[in-house]
């Protein structure tokens, strides 16, 4: 075994999308349809998607699940594209639950197991999301876990999310090591208390929020020599 530079790391857990598996992949597998404008269009359904979760949390009682906010998201980019298609809508939505994971992640799993690392997924995204996006990778044999903010009804960053990690491992925060490409989501959880590695996929400028980041890399292929794996 490799010389961690964390220690006392029990769990590696993984946030699902931008992290593991490639939100931009649905729009791009639509590009034709969406007239070269997939990168745009993509960026703004994002946008929308992630605003949408805060806003609902902070309404209180608004909460749905995340595929309907995630067509939500969908229904206000196509319409600020001036794109009127169900069928369109309809595609976009379902390769959702088949997004491509990012090309190191099913080695870097697997790299873990082999070490004896339990690992986890704790996302958004809903039981039924989470289960179609792993089993279509060809990665749901590799996670111990997929943990879902449906179990709280609430949306990340509340702490009543990071603490489900917490609750199925039986172990406090401190020796969970969890992943996020989403810098805010980074920050987020480091102030709740995890040893966060900020896998800075897309380049993202530190954010001006509580936390104290671990690690930053930027492929999660560095990932396992950080915890000894
Ligand atoms: C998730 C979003 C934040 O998977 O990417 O929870």
């Amino acid at each position: 075994m490799a010389k961690a530079e964390l220690t006392g790391i029990r769990a590696c857990v993984f946030d699902a999308y931008g992290t593991l598996f490639d939100f931009n992949n649905a729009a791009a597998r639509c590009k034709d349809d969406l007239d070269g404008k997939w990168e745009r269009f993509s960026a703004l359904w994002r946008t929308k998607q992630m605003e949408y979760t805060w806003l609902r949390s902070l309404m209180g009682d608004y909460h749905v699940d995340f595929w309907e906010v995630t067509g939500a998201g969908l229904d206000f980019a196509l319409g600020s594209f001036g794109f009127d298609d169900p069928a369109l809508r309809e595609r976009l939505m379902n390769l959702y639950l088949e997004l491509e994971t990012f090309p190191e992640v099913k080695a870097m799993l697997m790299r873990l197991k082999d070490a004896g690392m339990k690992t986890a997924i704790l996302s958004n995204g809903s039981p039924r999301m989470l289960e179609a996006a792993a089993r279509n990778a060809g990665i749901d044999h590799l996670l111990d876990a997929l943990l879902s903010v449906e179990q709280v009804g609430v949306y990340k960053p509340h702490p009543s999310v990071y603490q489900l990690t917490v609750d199925w491992l039986g172990s406090p925060a401190a020796t969970i090591c969890y992943q996020s490409s989403n810098a805010w989501d980074a920050y987020c959880s480091a102030a709740f208390g995890y040893q966060v590695v900020w896998i800075n996929r897309y380049r993202q400028r530190p954010e001006g929020l509580p936390g104290a980041i671990r690690k930053e890399i930027f492929t999660l292929a560095d990932l396992p020599a950080l915890v000894g794996a």
